[in-house]
């Protein structure tokens, strides 16, 4: 297989020969997307089948969202709100909800979305029920993986950034701050990997109360790198003056970051390059279902209120009149040297061997 061998010795080559070009060009991305209160209901649809994780919710199509004045532009952001309004019959399939996903699919880059409030009750206990998350995922799960930004449920108030994918897969959190820890390295299936992080802003009641914040996630074939930023706190210059709104090209500096909340980098046995792909943006808020029903009993505030999480969702409208997402935008970065343009450089490379 002499043409097998060739390129193989070729690249050998070619990463030596860029490492310093490439470790420059790594941290320095180029706007492509900003989705924001002109564009986002163009950008992204409204999935309305029944929920995949068996959730007590109704997802809502556009025009029937938009009608009840559960999704639309409001406070210059995005509103996902749910049903605050009327009980529900505990017969029926659930809470009236959003979930939207982006039509665009992406391969690697760099995500910002400024969210100023996240689905919560008014107290950590006061979210009972609630299942919310801001994620991404491939056409095929579990082969294209998932990645969940945001993600907690019942009376949780402290985010995890956990990864899921086909096996095998083990990564852990190195260069992730100290007080972020892998609950479960193992990001195979449904529980996935989960980098629990401490914090008193970043999830939650608490994250609403702080006038929420930024994440950012870093998607290369090395790593999955996640920051978050409260804006209760000093937020990086590259993220808070600029991006300027009007400027449709930017270059953004992630060694300006800092340490990150969460860390995954490709091991032996897993690589970002073959476990993640194509994957959507997606904003949902979920009731009950595969985490925050199943495991119900294990939250005392919430096991306090009801026997079941589906029987206090139903009857409890009144709770969830803060469970909305309000995002002022969701930024997509790609870096500045595309692959494809790289490919060009090795060819013209010469070694002696
Ligand atoms: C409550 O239900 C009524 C009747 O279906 C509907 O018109 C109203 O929009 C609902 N409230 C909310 C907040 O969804
Ligand atoms: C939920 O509340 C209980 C009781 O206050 C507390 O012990 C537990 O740590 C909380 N769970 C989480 C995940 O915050
Ligand atoms: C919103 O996004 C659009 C399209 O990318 C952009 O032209 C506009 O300047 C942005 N507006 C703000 C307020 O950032
Ligand atoms: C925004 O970016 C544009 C284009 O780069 C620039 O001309 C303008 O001065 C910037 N505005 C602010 C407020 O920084």
């Amino acid at each position: 297989m002499v043409y097998r061998q060739t390129p193989a010795r070729l690249l050998a080559v070619a990463l030596v020969s860029s490492t310093a070009m490439m470790a420059q060009a790594a941290s320095q991305y180029t706007l492509v997307d900003n989705f924001n209160a002109s564009n986002f209901f163009n950008e992204f649809t409204f999935f309305s089948e029944a929920d995949p994780t068996s959730g007590y919710v109704v997802y809502l199509d556009a025009a029937t969202a938009n009608q009840r004045s559960l999704a639309g532009y409001s406070e210059g952001g995005i509103f996902l709100g749910v049903d605050y309004e009327n009980v529900t019959d505990i017969s029926v399939a659930g809470r009236a909800s959003i979930r939207v996903e982006s039509k665009k699919m992406y391969n690697r880059g760099l995500f910002v979305a400024d969210i100023a409030h996240m689905p919560a009750g008014v107290t950590d206990d006061d979210s009972c029920g609630l299942w919310p998350a801001y994620w991404t995922k491939g056409p095929k799960w579990l082969d294209d993986g998932e990645i969940d930004i945001i993600e907690g449920i019942n009376n949780m108030s402290e985010n995890a950034v956990t990864l899921h994918t086909q096996a095998p897969c083990v990564l852990d959190n190195t260069g992730a701050v100290d007080t972020t820890f892998v609950k479960r390295p193992d990001c195979s299936g449904g529980v996935g990997c989960l980098a629990q992080s401490k914090s008193d802003n970043n999830y939650g009641a608490r994250f609403n109360a702080a006038g929420g914040g930024i994440y950012v996630h870093e998607w290369t074939d090395d790593a999955i790198t996640a920051w978050f930023f409260s804006h209760s706190q000093p937020i990086p210059d590259s993220l808070s003056g600029s991006p300027n709104s009007s400027s449709s090209t930017l270059t953004l500096d992630t060694t300006n970051f800092g340490t990150p909340l969460a860390k995954f980098s490709s091991s032996q046995d897993c690589s970002m390059k073959g476990k993640f792909n194509n994957h959507n943006i997606v904003f949902n808020t979920d009731f009950c279902g595969g985490w925050a029903g199943v495991d119900w009993h294990l939250y005392p505030p919430c096991l306090q209120r009801a026997k079941t999480c589906e029987e206090w969702v139903a009857n409890n409208p009144s709770y969830f009149e803060t469970a909305y997402w309000l995002i002022n935008s969701v930024k997509v970065y790609q870096p500045v040297d595309a692959p494809a343009a790289k490919r060009e450089d090795k060819h013209t490379l010469h070694f002696t061997a």
